[in-house]
């Protein structure tokens, strides 16, 4: 069948009303992606984008996977002709139809854009030599191609065949055999066939191929940090901070160094958050409160190091409640600094067994100095992460910024007590609710950036009556270990 005829093919279908069968299947406007391809997506992208190449106007490969965004584009030759005709008969796709053919595939993504490239009917290719590594391109890290093609047939001009031989599968041309692997995809390439299941004589005679592009740490970093877009464009129209992909790259290259082992860090997509306020900002001081291993702080020192921070003198004074880290007693608060970034040690003051409550005696006796940006991540039960701010605004300029982290923490936990079947002990509203009610200027982002948020400090914030209404909501003091710890502290009996 030629192209003419295959897309002549869907005219005279969708002309002629056929809504049965597999035409009624496609038809319908939502269907779960199909197993043999949900079980190719890996990573927990919230956006998952596939495409189908030559499926004719109307996708068959289902647009569901739970708890993601399905984007579906359909190469075809005669997009536009094929779009037209689904708008006069009143069709809606599930996909989105995109001009163009396989070979040249990388003239309309020049860069790594799918996660799933599927090809189910490879002997429409035209020429698979040039064609199936086009499509392997333009697979993001980690993303897999699959491409069905009958056994021993001729695909494309020139005549091309697949067959095993010895070396497993090979591609066979004018007498030559060449493995696929070394053939189509290069260096690291995982290639894997099965034997399509089909009822008749010649459809057991079809094999899918299954090409997984290989994935680095930092590839998987970078593809969770593009969840970001969605702050970029209010950050930058809000804010005036333009985030640009080679500082998405500095943040995936540090969570890649990031040792293992440590506990309740910040997740890259907060640090990008943070990182957009080092830009915004250019602090000369940042003061941190709750240090943990130390991930947060080894991102705030090299950050100003890559913001050319460093020659205005910057400073990091960090907080810790504890010596240890609350959740490996034999790690020290901050270890991650000396492991990732020792070279920044001397901009570094680590003090530990206090509070933001101790913050202004710390600044009066010249411990800390006086912030111009702080990072709030300490106890997160109510009422703790509203007095630390109260005690933070006394300290800093009125239009100073704070940064909060876990804005989302009890919609975190109640995700994975669906998913984990667990109630998590950090399911708390503490910094959500003095995120929401805070009175003064503040932003987040969107999506996982709703987890990091920023609020201006408010002169005599206690006299709002924002204030009064957060305060006079009910306590989660009792349920975290290290808040016990502050309650027996505030009632003199530690
Ligand atoms: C979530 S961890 C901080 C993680 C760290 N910011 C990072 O991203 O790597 C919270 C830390 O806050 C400390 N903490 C708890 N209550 C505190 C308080 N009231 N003041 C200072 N630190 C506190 C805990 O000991 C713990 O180390």
């Amino acid at each position: 069948m030629t192209t003419d005829e295959r897309i002549g093919w869907w005219i005279n279908q969708i002309r002629a009303g056929n809504r049965d069968g597999e035409i009624g299947e496609r038809l319908k406007p939502a269907a779960d992606l199909q197993p043999e391809f949900a079980r190719l997506v890996i990573g927990d992208w919230p956006v998952v984008d596939i495409l189908d190449i030559q499926c004719g106007p109307l996708t068959s490969l289902g647009n569901r996977l739970p708890g993601r965004k399905v984007r579906i584009r359909q190469l075809e030759p005669e997009a536009e002709r094929l779009e037209r005709l689904l708008s006069d008969c009143g069709i809606g796709s599930r996909g989105d139809l995109v001009a163009g053919s396989p070979e040249t595939v990388q003239e309309i993504w020049p860069a790594p854009s799918f996660d799933l490239v599927v090809c189910r009917q490879a002997k429409w290719l035209a020429d698979p030599a040039a064609s199936l590594p086009a499509l392997y391109a333009i697979l993001r890290p980690g993303g897999a191609l699959s491409v069905t093609v009958s056994f021993e047939t001729a695909i494309g001009r020139p005549a091309w065949s697949l067959r095993i031989g010895a070396g497993g599968l090979s591609l066979c041309s004018d007498g030559e055999e060449r493995p696929l692997g070394e053939a189509f995809f290069g260096d690291g390439a995982v290639v894997s066939w099965r034997a399509t299941s089909g009822g008749d004589a010649a459809a057991a005679a079809w094999v899918t191929l299954e090409v997984r592009k290989p994935a680095s740490r930092k590839d998987t970093l970078r593809r969770q940090l593009e969840d970001f877009s969605g702050t970029v464009a209010p950050l930058r129209t809000l804010h005036g901070v333009a985030i640009e992909g080679e500082d998405l790259d500095f943040i995936a290259d540090f969570f890649a160094r990031k040792p293992d082992g440590t506990a309740g860090s910040i997740l890259p997509n907060d640090a990008a958050f943070l990182y957009a306020w080092m830009k915004k900002t250019r602090p000369k001081c940042v003061l941190e409160i709750g240090v943990s291993s130390g991930v947060s702080s080894a991102f705030f020192l090299e950050s100003a190091e890559r913001l050319g921070l460093l020659e205005h003198g910057f400073r990091l004074d960090s907080i810790d409640l504890l010596e240890h880290v609350y959740a490996a007693p034999d790690d020290k608060v901050g270890w991650v600094v000396e492991a990732m970034a020792g070279r920044l040690a001397s901009r570094f003051n680590l003090l530990t067994g206090v509070t933001a409550f101790d913050v202004d005696r710390l600044i009066g006796e010249g411990k800390v100095h006086r912030p111009d940006l702080v990072f709030l991540d300490a106890e997160h039960a109510h009422p703790f992460p509203a007095l630390d701010l109260a005690a933070l605004c006394k300290v800093m300029e009125p239009d100073a910024w704070i940064l909060l982290h876990d804005i989302c923490l009890f919609e975190r936990a109640l995700r994975d007590s669906y998913r984990l079947k667990i109630r998590p002990d950090w399911m708390l509203r503490g910094v959500e609710w003095a995120f929401e009610f805070w009175p003064g200027e503040k932003f987040r982002g969107a999506g996982e950036h709703a987890n990091v948020g920023a609020v201006r400090a408010v002169a005599n914030v206690e006299a709002t009556p924002a204030w009064r209404a957060l305060t006079a909501l009910p306590g989660e003091r009792s349920l975290t270990p290290e808040a016990a710890v502050l309650l027996a502290r505030l009632e003199g009996t530690a």
